[in-house]
């Protein structure tokens, strides 16, 4: 009965969501920059009735729906920053901003989140409990989840369980994706400086050639996933930039390497780290030179619980049907700061299916060619309402 309701409500809403999402498309803005998309979610919420604070870790909004009656509270995350990508669609809805451009379906994860707002107000005397609405600034980058549980979003009421959904091309809309356990990587990161002493190129001898030993640096880490980890564990470490010298004739006096380290597994991230140290420091010792390694732990694994995975995945049958809710065995390399939330209350992401080959819509996240096809978004609408409620009344 109540998902008919949840069906009906989002259909009747659809088309409302869609030009909500275009217009959000068209004017994306970068981490804790979200300016008029904070203010214009304020509005949309206030409009709905709900409570709302906002300015939180800067551009961070949260609604609160008190239903009225004892129960627990179910948080919705919802990610708001779009990135600095020149966009390449040609739709009429692309960003009017050049540089800049909703290339990772946040537009779609406000739009969503807005529309389950508005879905369950019009439900609200069916539902016990609360629920929070969370709109998170900066998800790409510097991190906005994690200084806004810092200023308390997580307590009054406080939080039992959160979920959030993430557009996910390698699912076709119409379909949602659910996993247990991890779904997203640690994604760290590391910047080596190797201080050599330069000279002229015709006297090697004379030097401590930081490029020599950068070479041997970068071939030796890439063994520590090779001989040092467990293969059964996933784990990866890439040199991403290696920058040094300027001509034919000079040995520089630095070499600086850049580089990614992502793994699922807390005690794996902080083992590879310390490797990471101990070789090339030994192997740039051994050869003479010294360096700085400025090492920056960035968000932590995101681990989906498994009860709430379950309830999740339960509850996104009744909105797509048994045959279109997939279980995947298979996390992301990338990085989350959804995380955060998972590590405080039981929580799952899920993959919303937005591609649709058959109409061009493939293009994989963080592709200039990036786009959702926007049946997605009544689905993903659904399944977050239909959650909460389903969390709410168990
Ligand atoms: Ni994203």
């Amino acid at each position: 009965m109540t998902t008919q309701e949840i069906r009906n409500i989002s259909r009747q809403i659809e088309n409302k969501l869609i030009s909500i999402r275009r217009k959000l498309h068209m004017h994306p803005e970068l981490a804790f920059e979200e300016a008029e998309t904070s203010r214009f979610i304020c509005n949309y919420l206030k409009e709905l009735g709900i409570e709302v604070t906002d300015n939180i870790a800067k551009t961070g909004v949260v609604g609160l729906i008190r239903s009225g009656y004892p129960g627990k509270t179910i948080a919705l995350r919802a990610d708001m920053d779009a990135l600095p990508i020149l966009e390449e669609n040609n739709c009429a809805y692309a960003s009017t901003i050049p540089g800049k451009m909703h290339a990772c379906g946040h537009d779609v994860h406000v739009t969503c989140l807005l529309g389950a707002a508005e879905v369950l107000m019009r439900l609200k005397d069916k539902i016990k409990g609360n629920i929070k609405l969370i709109f998170q600034p900066a998800e790409e980058g510097a991190g906005g989840a994690l200084p806004m549980i810092e200023e308390g979003i997580l307590s009054n009421p406080s939080v039992d369980a959160c979920i959030a959904a993430h557009v996910w091309p390698e699912v076709p809309v119409g379909k949602i994706e659910v996993k247990q356990g991890p779904i997203m990587a640690s994604p760290d990161d590391f910047e080596l400086i190797i201080k050599g002493k330069g000279g002229h190129g015709a006297e090697p001898h004379a030097t401590v050639d930081p490029i020599s030993i950068g070479c041997q640096v970068v071939n030796a880490l890439q063994t520590i996933v090779s001989r040092r980890m467990d293969p059964l564990m996933p784990a990866v470490i890439s040199i991403c930039s290696f920058q040094s010298g300027s001509c034919t004739n000079v040995i520089p006096d630095i070499a600086v390497l850049k580089g990614t380290a992502r793994t699922f597994d807390p005690a794996m991230r902080k083992k590879m780290a310390d490797m990471i140290e101990e070789i090339a420091g030994g192997i740039i010792k051994a050869m003479g030179g010294d360096y700085e390694l400025n090492y920056r732990y960035l968000y932590p694994p995101t681990i989906n619980d498994s009860t709430i995975t379950n309830m999740l995945a339960a509850s996104a049958v009744k909105i797509v049907g048994a045959e279109n809710v997939l279980w995947s065995e298979k996390p992301s390399m990338s990085g989350e700061d959804f995380a955060y939330f998972a590590e405080r209350v039981p929580s799952s992401l899920f993959r919303l299916g937005c591609s649709n080959p058959a109409k061009g819509i493939s293009a994989s996240l963080h592709s200039p060619t990036f786009d959702v096809d926007e049946k997605c978004i009544a689905i993903g609408t659904s399944v977050l309402a239909q959650f909460a409620l389903d969390f709410l009344n168990q």
